[in-house]
């Protein structure tokens, strides 16, 4: 199955690089953006992995967002991980298929088309890029990449989000924003980076990244609990319990007691890591 998943990624991709005259506009927020080629990967996906998988339900960024069944088989797909990027020619994008299974992540894909970088994992089987096996780095913190973002969509929750940035900088290596989860999450499976926060993510931009991190040895949870595959939720992930530990202690220091669903974000959180945290 996987390589039939793969199969239908890498074709999708060729669509993406060599489309060209498409159309941008913006869904909400001057910064969220929508390309014409994201809509139309969509579609192409869509029809794919429906008749790859009949009777499976497709969840999509770009106006297929249903709840993930319970029984059964649900793809999460991001035709365009990175739709900025895309827009302005930076060759940095990632289409991102993950496959549930009863509602948990079974399998995922992650391609850059324009770099023919391509990773893949199914749960207990590994991790691979370009079919070789990739793990996590064991790099300290004080050597460790934090690949993060500021909330572009949502600039009221900029400001704490730069705070996290400024409390990790002196304590690891160095910060990078490349501007698609799914492929930043996958370089963190590789070795490349160690540190991942974003105070919001949608199912579609981690689904598939996360299983891929997951198998690579890495770490990534939410806030108070595991991550959420039907909502947006905030998402931190480590190369290593300790290092995981680390960031979420400055998350919860900077968000404080801001309600997070109703629950204090303190309380949520540090009911999550208090075992990492007290170790
Ligand atoms: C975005 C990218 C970006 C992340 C945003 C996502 P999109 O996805 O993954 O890196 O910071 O939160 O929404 O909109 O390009 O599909
Ligand atoms: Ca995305
Ligand atoms: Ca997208």
């Amino acid at each position: 199955m996987i390589s039939e998943i793969e199969d239908i990624v890498r074709r999708s991709g060729k669509r993406v690089r060599e489309a060209s005259g498409f159309t941008v506009s913006d869904k909400g927020t001057r910064e969220n953006l929508v390309t014409s080629a994201d809509v139309e990967n969509e579609r192409f996906l869509k029809e794919e992995l429906l008749s790859l998988l009949p009777g499976s339900v497709f969840k999509g960024e770009e106006g297929d967002d249903v709840p993930v069944a319970k029984e059964g088989y649900t793809w999460i797909v991001d035709p365009i991980d990175g739709t900025t990027n895309f827009s302005r020619g930076i060759p940095e994008v990632g289409i991102s298929v993950a496959l549930m299974k009863d509602a948990k992540p079974l399998a995922g894909v992650v391609y850059n088309p324009f770099t023919d970088i391509l990773y893949s994992a199914e749960a207990g089987k590994g991790a691979f890029k370009n079919g070789k096996p990739i793990t996590v780095s064991n790099r300290p913190l004080e050597d460790a990449i934090l690949f993060t973002a500021w909330c572009a969509y949502d600039k009221s929750l900029s400001a704490p989000c730069f705070e996290v940035s400024e409390r990790l900088h002196p304590a690891c290596n160095d910060i990078r924003r490349i501007g698609t989860a799914a492929v930043e999450l996958c370089m963190m499976a590789e070795g490349a980076a160690e540190l991942y926060f974003e105070i919001r993510l949608s199912p579609w931009d981690f689904a598939a990244a996360s299983v891929v991190l997951t198998e690579a040895g890495g770490h990534i949870c939410s806030f108070g609990g595991p991550l959420d595959y039907d909502r947006p939720c905030p998402v931190i992930a480590a190369n290593t319990p300790g290092n995981l530990a680390y960031l979420a202690r400055a998350v919860v220091d900077v968000f404080g007691e801001r309600p997070y669903r109703g629950q204090a974000f303190r309380s949520s959180t540090e009911a999550t890591f208090s075992t990492a945290w007290s170790s």
